[in-house]
């Protein structure tokens, strides 16, 4: 992921951003239009800031990825990664395509179930369940747990015994390999917290088969997120297939194989990876095995379906630096914040989008100098109340949203065939310390 000064080379232009975002289209009237709705009657009815999602693109999406392993004649079922976007909305649009989910936390498991998804189409990762979150997965019957360490192993057959239950696990390996990716979302090196060494699997698979509250089905592996290289993936599918082959040779069940996540999306101008060179990737490293397969996408399937449009809140000239500072902070998008990510910025207004370009700040109100979501970006000058879409950000975007600087949570909106529906509403203000008390020695004196 690209620093927001920018890698080397100009930054894409607004045309070459569209070009490839269909979802995207500038018109001359109706300025930025998603999904034939343009996006500032969105913004004139609830405000911004507000996250505005498209139906069809997600459905498109997940047709595509389906339609690439069913074609590489892989047995393989998609488990959409719910961290990526967990609103119920968006939950119930994938579970009504077909999608099953991974969930990581009892919060991901009870939103999944809200939404419809069958607990025999939920798998549950995670590096640090608790016991409760154990137990609640196992009394609602997932599909599968996947385990994480020797550790965890112990527990979980303890926590099922204890409720008279058999836990389906998947041992999650590490097959220390360098996703190519952001260091704070690789994990797939020796180095990470997350799985079981390669060199201790086995031996722990045949343990799990050994112990009375597991049931051991499959093998997991995930290396990271945003990944736009087939390499990584490539190495960890054929570790991934050997380790399988040693347990079928020791006569261990083994029922599946669940390949994580970590598609990239082209946020710059990143090599978008290709459901068909990924299909092709799993069936030439996996498919001999005739196993079936579970992939769990989260950033390919909704991140490009979704914009953060925010309002210009004033243009500040200082030091020979321009700012733009939007109503939008790190609180909604934290991402540039925290890796330095790009998304692309375009003036929801033609007009806009027409003017002559200088480079800028983009920033937030939030007090912090890391709240700066570009750098250098050509833009137009914008008058205040002028707005901007900040692009791909319907994955990893308002799920690591926070109420910091006390800013009420943005609305969330779907478009969908031509309409447009409220996902989810602004915070009041007066959720802000919804569930807080102040205890009895500090209510208001009366005053005389
Ligand atoms: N499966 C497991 C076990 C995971 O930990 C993850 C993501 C996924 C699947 C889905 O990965 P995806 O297909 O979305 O790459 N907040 C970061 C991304 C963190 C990803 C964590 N794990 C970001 O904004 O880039």
């Amino acid at each position: 992921m690209p620093n927001p000064s920018g890698p080397p080379g100009p930054d894409p232009s607004f045309a070459e951003l569209l070009a490839v975002r269909p979802v995207l289209s500038l018109h001359a009237q109706d300025g930025l239009v998603m999904e034939d709705v343009p996006l500032a009657a969105i913004a004139d009815a609830v405000g911004t800031p507000v996250w505005v999602y498209s139906a069809a693109t997600i459905r498109r999406r997940y047709a595509e990825l389906r339609a690439a392993l069913a074609e590489a004649g892989l047995a393989a079922v998609i488990h959409y990664a719910v961290k990526a976007n967990d609103r119920l909305a968006v939950l119930r649009l994938l579970a009504a395509e077909g999608a099953g989910a991974d969930v990581v936390s009892g919060g991901e498991l009870a939103r999944a179930l809200e939404a419809g998804i069958p607990p025999s189409r939920i798998v549950f990762s995670g590096v640090g369940k608790t016991p409760a979150e154990m137990k609640m997965a196992l009394d609602q019957g997932v599909a599968q747990i996947n385990v994480e360490s020797a550790e965890e192993l112990r527990i979980l057959s303890a926590v099922a015994e204890e409720a008279g239950r058999k836990a389906r696990i998947a041992l999650r390996v590490n097959p220390d390999v360098d996703a190519k990716t952001h260091p704070k979302i690789t994990t797939g090196l020796a180095e990470n917290k997350f799985g079981i060494p390669f060199s201790e699997a086995a031996s722990l698979y045949a343990e799990a088969a050994r112990l009375p509250g597991l049931l051991p089905v499959g093998l997991a592996v995930h290396i990271g997120s945003q990944i736009t290289s087939l390499a990584p993936f490539r190495f960890a599918f054929a570790r991934l297939c050997e380790l399988a082959q040693d347990l079928l040779a020791r006569g261990l069940p083994l029922e599946r194989l669940d390949c994580g996540g970590g598609l990239g999306i082209s946020y710059r101008d990143e090599p978008a990876l290709l459901p068909a060179a990924y299909a092709g990737v799993l069936k030439a490293t996996l498919g001999g095995l005739g196993l079936p397969l579970i992939v769990e996408p989260g950033r390919w399937l909704v991140g490009p379906a979704g914009v953060l449009v925010a309002s210009v809140v004033v243009e500040k000239a200082s030091n020979a630096h321009r700012f733009v500072i939007l109503d939008a902070g790190m609180n909604d998008l934290l991402r540039p914040a925290l890796y330095g990510a790009w998304h692309g910025i375009l003036p929801l207004s033609a007009a806009d989008a027409a003017g002559s370009l200088s480079p800028a700040e983009v920033v937030g109100p939030v007090c912090e100098t890391g709240d700066t979501f570009a750098k250098g970006r050509l833009l137009p000058r914008l008058a205040p109340g002028a707005r901007v879409a900040i692009l791909d950000a319907g994955a990893y975007g308002s799920v690591m949203s926070s109420f910091y600087n006390a800013r009420p949570l943005a609305a969330e909106v779907m478009v969908a065939g031509g309409c447009w529906h409220v996902i989810r509403e602004r915070a009041s203000l007066s959720s802000l310390w919804a569930g807080e008390r102040v205890p009895a020695f500090l209510q208001k004196a009366a005053t005389s």
